[in-house]
């Protein structure tokens, strides 16, 4: 019997030397894109596939992120005082039931491998999702939705996957595959960051998995692998063949905000899905662009 999914991991104790300066003194995964942090998009994305317990692998540094979604008692009893209801709606969906999630500190940056295994005693015995705040998924079904039901489908292992220029296979865990029915791939292999000349292909591993908690065993040898870091696609590999595992082409488009351009594209993507700023924003951007002004 397939066990439902209800749990999702979210590593969030990388440094975000990327955006530096903004990063020096707030968590990265707490950048809004439009008016809402990073985190929140993942969470809500895993409540939308049914996913309730939660547990954040943290670093120092990175309270913030507990603290947002907790309850703001002051901020709130201000706001029914003044009756801003929308901005009480606006806090609703980042309060999280009690109980529903607790972190466990990484303690040393040993790889997202390492970063997993340390979710051990919450993963006890289920399913759970992995997702990586740093990216986004723009789509009509929510994209955890999709892996969770092609997780029922097979009752394996899932991860979501996309096409990328072979010259970016060294950026991403990257598959071998077997059967493919256009939608689902059967997973042969996986490698992570090969260079292009040796990539078993070009369909790359996004922040965004189904796993079984059998995992956990070749996960626990914490063996070094690319970078030197405890990779959880080479522990992932050694589960093939022991349990089924596809990849899942997810509809919908993805934006690495842990890159600056991609954080960029993002906050133009989402602001334009919002009704009360897409027309004056698509408005900004044909003006701006087509002012002589701007360089090439
Ligand atoms: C991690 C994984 C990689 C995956 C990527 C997706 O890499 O190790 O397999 O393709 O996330 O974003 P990172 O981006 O942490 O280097």
């Amino acid at each position: 019997m397939i066990k439902p999914l209800r749990k999702a991991v979210l590593p969030v104790a990388g440094l975000g030397t990327r955006f530096l300066p903004a990063t020096k003194a707030i968590a990265k995964e707490m950048l809004p894109v439009v008016d809402k942090p990073l985190i929140q998009y993942s969470i809500e994305e895993a409540r939308a596939a049914g996913i309730d317990q939660f547990c954040l692998i943290t670093g120092r540094g990175k309270t913030a992120i507990v603290e947002h979604f907790d309850v703001a008692y002051e901020l709130e009893a201000i706001l029914r005082q003044r009756d801003k209801k929308a901005e009480l709606a606006a806090l609703r969906d980042s309060q999280l039931p009690p109980g529903s999630i607790v972190t466990v500190r990484q303690q040393e940056p040993m790889g997202l491998g390492h970063a997993v295994w340390c979710a051990r005693a919450f993963i006890a015995d289920e399913p759970f999702a992995v997702m990586l705040p740093d990216d986004l998924v723009l789509s009509d079904t929510p994209c955890m939705k999709q892996l969770a039901d092609a997780h029922a489908e097979t009752g394996g292992c899932v991860v979501a996957v996309t096409e990328v220029p072979r010259e970016q296979t060294n950026r991403y865990g990257i598959l071998d595959i077997g059967a493919d029915d256009g939608r689902l791939v059967e997973v042969r292999g996986l490698v992570e960051k090969p260079k292009p000349e040796v990539a078993p292909s070009n369909l790359s591993i996004i922040g965004r998995y189904v796993l079984l908690p059998e995992l956990m065993e070749p996960l626990a040898r914490l063996e070094r692998g690319a970078g030197n870091e405890v990779q959880l696609t080479d522990a992932m590999a050694r589960l093939i063949g022991r349990v089924p595992f596809h990849g899942l082409r997810y509809e919908g488009r993805r934006f690495d905000c842990g890159d600056r351009l991609g954080f960029l594209e993002a906050q133009i993507a989402f602001g334009l899905r919002r009704p009360e700023l897409a027309p004056a924003l698509r408005g900004f951007l044909k003006s701006y662009l087509a002012e002589s002004a701007v360089p090439a």
